[in-house]
């Protein structure tokens, strides 16, 4: 069986902060309890219009760390090179539109394959394992690992939107033939985009899955039960799924 991690992604923690333009909550702190609380990375999303996590928040962040920062980023030259001197343990390339309220598409490896090895390139030089967030078409995977990346995120949105079982169960089989697809490439697969509490063991129960990026559900419901026990909670359903699908095999 092959292990399966968590990245807490915790920018809404930074959301709620820049609401009333306070000190508080801290994404540092949250961080820290999401590590307590067995979260195996930490994913934050500098974005260009800095509208949740702040270039201070990474900072910290990447000197306190105990296991791994992972970077979501997109392919802008400031951005890139505030990367480049973070040197984060990983980052995950990302798609970026001012207007947009979250990351809404993967990204166009095979119309930006130049632009994006180059960022790759830049990334991989100061140690950092980058990952391609893209949907989980054949096209993007083969692209994805010309550019040198190790690993691939795909979006797991559409899954996550699927209002049909029919249409969810189509979705969770191109992530399940394209994981199978990456990994035979000799890429890493991690995923994210939507996935809760509800939604995650399918993906979770795919073997070839190896983290998965999750951030607005464990928030959420954070408020209500704390950051502990909605990462632990989070954590234990993605590792129940995996056990028991390794059983089936
Ligand atoms: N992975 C990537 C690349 C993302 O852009 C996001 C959203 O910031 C996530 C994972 C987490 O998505 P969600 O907040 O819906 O769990």
């Amino acid at each position: 069986m092959r292990p399966i991690y968590l990245g807490v992604n915790i920018d809404h923690v930074a959301t709620v902060r820049n609401a009333r333009g306070t000190d508080y909550p801290d994404p540092v702190t949250a961080a820290a309890v999401a590590e307590l609380a067995g979260a195996d990375s930490i994913t934050t999303h500098l974005r260009e219009d800095r509208r949740h996590i702040t270039d201070r928040d990474v900072r910290i962040i990447r000197e306190t760390i105990k296991t791994a920062l992972n970077l979501e980023m997109s392919v802008n030259d400031d951005i890139l090179a505030i990367a480049v001197a973070l040197a984060p343990h990983k980052a995950c390339l990302v798609p970026e539109r001012r207007e947009e309220i979250t990351t809404e598409g993967g990204l166009n490896v095979v119309a930006e394959e130049s632009r994006i090895k180059a960022a790759v390139d830049k990334l991989s030089a100061v140690g950092t394992a980058c990952s391609l967030f893209i949907d989980p078409e054949r096209e993007q995977v083969e692209a994805a690992q010309r550019t040198g990346a190790p690993f691939v995120e795909f979006h797991t949105g559409r899954y996550a939107n699927a209002k049909s079982e029919q249409d969810k169960a189509r979705e969770l089989g191109k992530l399940s033939q394209m994981a199978a697809l990456a990994d035979s490439l000799g890429l890493g697969v991690n995923s994210g985009h939507g996935l809760n509490y509800q939604n995650v063991a399918q993906v979770a129960a795919i073997p070839q899955m190896h983290e998965l990026n999750i951030g607005h559900s464990i928030i959420g419901r954070a408020i209500f039960t704390g950051l502990d026990e909605a990462v632990r909670t989070m954590k234990e359903i993605m590792l129940r799924a995996r056990a028991q699908a390794s059983l089936k095999d």
